[in-house]
């Protein structure tokens, strides 16, 4: 049985500790309004050398819409040469960017992992400021940016340091396994990191009988489900993932007997029960290309779906609609002011960074 870790414990010792001087909150994201950055006309030789992306991604991205994209595209392929950057990309970033300007796609360990790897001094981070912090802790002497600093996630932002620190007075001796959804401060303060694709095999590594799952509570219990080891869980939540019921899953069987469910494990156990799968956002992906279903609804961001559906033509995607407003907030006109200015720049403490780079080092070590 997993047990949720009781906040009232966590208030007082967070009350306590409030004095240490690593307690402090990350400091709040500075915003500059985005510069005005020339873009390329619509022309028509930019038109016919961009048809052959277009004529990938048309299922996707309405014809009225194009024009707007291309020449961002265009120019963010270009720049982003001149300036020696890579873009990695997360699978929930919009189609125009998954399938246009990416470079490297992927779930969060994939990126985490692939960011190990880069051979450019600037990784352009599309995706929300935690993977963005990933990357720099594995990159320290890269220039790692964000498009949108203000990328947060309801998960990295439902847990501090100090909160860590409390958990573990209340559980001495218990390992701390982090989702990588947190902050940088908050790793700081972990044995091992995990992602959605290895939380079993990284709890089932450390051979002890109970262990701390931080800090999404459906994953702990998602992964409870698999394990003989006891889980200590937080609160906190995915805003997407949440909200799906298992009611709304049923309706959807019920109106389409023929469908197949897939779900994120940042859903609600009682979601996942009813889905005939479920994995990371690449294993979903996987999944999709490996199975071929004639008909899938894929209980997870909004526009995962679109991506994959640009890939698997004979498959009807039924989308059960959840946006993440921290992954929309990246947007081509963003991407192109980051590589023009090289901001947001992604800066961690180094003495904060030294210790939360070790846990994801420990995940990767795993993996690879
Ligand atoms: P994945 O690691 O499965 O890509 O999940 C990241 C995430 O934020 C899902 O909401
Ligand atoms: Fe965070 Fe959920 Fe958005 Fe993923 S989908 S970044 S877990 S808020």
């Amino acid at each position: 049985m997993t047990i949720v870790y009781d906040a009232s414990i966590n208030e007082r010792t967070k009350r306590k500790a409030a004095t240490a001087p690593a307690a402090k909150k990350a400091p709040a994201a500075k915003k500059t309004p985005a510069p005005k950055v020339e873009v390329p006309e619509y022309t028509p030789g930019l038109a016919k050398e961009m048809a052959p992306l277009y004529a990938r991604v048309a299922k996707v991205i309405p014809s009225v819409e194009w024009p707007f994209f291309a020449p961002y595209i265009y120019e963010i392929n270009r720049l982003k040469k001149q300036k020696n950057a890579v873009i990695l990309a997360h699978n929930y970033m919009t189609p125009e960017i998954f399938h246009g300007v990416a470079d490297i796609a992927g779930d969060s360990l994939q990126l985490a992992i692939e960011a190990t790897k880069v051979e450019e001094q600037v990784i352009v981070q599309c995706g929300v400021h935690f993977m963005a912090e990933t990357s720099k802790l594995l990159n320290p002497h890269k220039t790692v940016i964000i498009p949108d600093a203000l990328a947060g996630c309801s998960l990295a932002s439902s847990i501090t340091g100090a909160d860590v620190r409390a958990m573990r007075a209340a559980y001495p001796g218990v390992p701390v396994v982090t989702y990588v959804n947190t902050t940088a401060e908050v790793k700081a303060e972990t044995d091992i990191c995990c992602t959605s694709s290895n939380a079993l095999k990284v709890i089932e590594s450390l051979n002890a009988p109970r262990v701390m799952c931080i800090p999404d509570e459906y994953l702990a219990r998602n992964v409870q489900a698999q394990t003989e080891v006891e889980i200590i869980a937080y609160k906190g939540a995915c805003e997407v993932h949440e909200r799906f019921t298992p009611q709304e899953l049923r309706n959807y069987r019920e109106t389409d007997p023929g469908i197949s469910i897939i779900a994120h494990p940042e859903c609600p156990p009682d979601v996942v029960a009813e889905a005939d799968f479920s994995g990371s956002t690449s294993a979903m992906i996987n999944w999709v290309k490996d199975t071929q279903p004639a008909k899938v609804m894929m209980v997870t961001e909004c526009s995962m779906s679109d991506n994959v559906a640009v890939e698997n033509p004979n498959v009807e995607f039924i989308r059960p609609c959840n946006l993440c407003p921290h992954m929309k907030r990246i947007t081509l006109p963003k991407i192109l002011a980051s590589l023009h200015t090289m901001q947001d720049e992604v800066t961690i403490d180094p003495a904060i960074a030294a210790r939360a780079r070790l846990p994801i080092e420990r995940m990767i070590a795993l993996n690879t």
